[in-house]
């Protein structure tokens, strides 16, 4: 008798586990998050992550390989679409799909991931069109990406999650990167004050340096020996013989320490700015965003152009 009972409170524990379960599952499995940039870094770890969580996911990924190297590593629930965020017909025909998906339930979460950094470097060695090829990606691309999709965001009362950087708040070098943040900084804090009166929350992600393709040295270290190879002689005169040099040094010895591999962090971040029932409306995301960068970003102009002299100079 007494181990039919104790038999009966066992089956009965595993059913309320497993119904915790289940409702947990069920909790997000019907929202829907789509997420930009999702061949790589956060936004690839971020896409599985959510998926692992029920969330129904779909993924813009640039490449067909990162499209299908995504779709190989998740559950069948996750959808991949291409997207090129600088191409407003790929854009209106991913927001097509999206509207089709998720039906009158509208559209609960839209990450703004996809960015680029190069070319990055001192202002000088810059044309106008290095200016652009960033912006549009990492700032214009945002606006067009959020604009389209408004209207489903707002049927379901949903969340906009904008990746910026520490470097949307101090801008430590030259190029597009810089103000492509501070424009996303921007262009988020007026999207929340205006579409507040719709209940969608828009929150700001503010990383500092994690070791993703976007911090990749041998890729801005490349790109840096293509504009300096391209500078009249007299410009190259000016800033001497040793100064890419010098520069390329520097800039591998402080990557080298700043940039963290545990890119969770960053993901951490987003997953709660959707799921959380407060959001915050910025995180800093990582140790030396938190304790460092953003700090410093309070301090006046003198001290932080003296501070980021100093590291640069090492
Ligand atoms: N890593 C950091 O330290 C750091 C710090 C602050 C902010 N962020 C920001 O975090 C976001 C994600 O970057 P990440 O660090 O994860 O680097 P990542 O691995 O390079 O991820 C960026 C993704 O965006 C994609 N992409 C580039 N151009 C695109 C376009 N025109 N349309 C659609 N997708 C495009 C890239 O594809 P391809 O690889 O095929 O080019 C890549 O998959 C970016 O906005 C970046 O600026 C990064």
């Amino acid at each position: 008798h007494a181990s039919a009972i104790s038999c009966f409170s066992q089956s009965a524990l595993q059913s309320v586990l497993w119904l915790f379960i289940y409702l947990f599952f069920l909790r997000w499995n019907q929202k829907h998050v789509f997420i930009t940039g999702c061949d790589s870094g956060f936004g690839n770890l971020l896409a599985r992550q959510l998926d692992q969580k029920g969330f129904r996911v779909i993924a813009g990924c640039l490449t067909e390989k990162g499209a299908a190297d995504l779709a190989a590593a998740t559950s069948p629930r996750l959808k991949t679409l291409l997207l090129n965020v600088t191409d407003s017909a790929s854009i209106r025909s991913v927001v097509e799909f999206v509207r089709r998906e998720v039906g009158e339930r509208g559209l609960w979460g839209l990450v703004n991931n996809a960015g680029r950094s190069v070319p990055i470097g001192p202002t000088e060695w810059m044309q106008l069109e290095d200016f652009a090829k960033v912006l549009d990606v990492n700032l214009i691309g945002v606006i067009d990406v959020t604009l389209q999709f408004l209207p489903l965001l707002k049927k379901a009362k949903g969340r906009v999650v904008n990746v910026a950087s520490i470097l949307g708040r101090l801008s430590l070098t030259g190029g597009g990167y810089c103000l492509s943040k501070w424009g996303v900084e921007a262009f988020s804090d007026s999207l929340r004050r205006d579409m507040q009166h719709f209940g969608i929350k828009v929150s700001i992600i503010e990383p500092g340096f994690f070791k993703t393709g976007v911090t990749s040295v041998d890729l801005i270290n490349a790109d840096l020996k293509r504009l300096w190879a391209r500078l009249p002689q007299d410009v190259k005169d000016s800033y001497g013989a040793t100064y890419l040099d010098d520069y390329i040094r520097m800039q591998g010895f402080s990557m080298n320490i700043l940039c963290s591999p545990d890119i969770s962090k960053v993901t951490w971040c987003m997953e709660h700015a959707l799921t959380a029932q407060h959001p915050r409306t910025r995180y800093g995301a990582g140790w030396d965003a938190k304790f460092f960068w953003i700090p410093l970003s309070y301090l006046p102009s003198f001290v932080s152009d003296f501070v980021v002299n100093v590291l640069a100079k090492g």
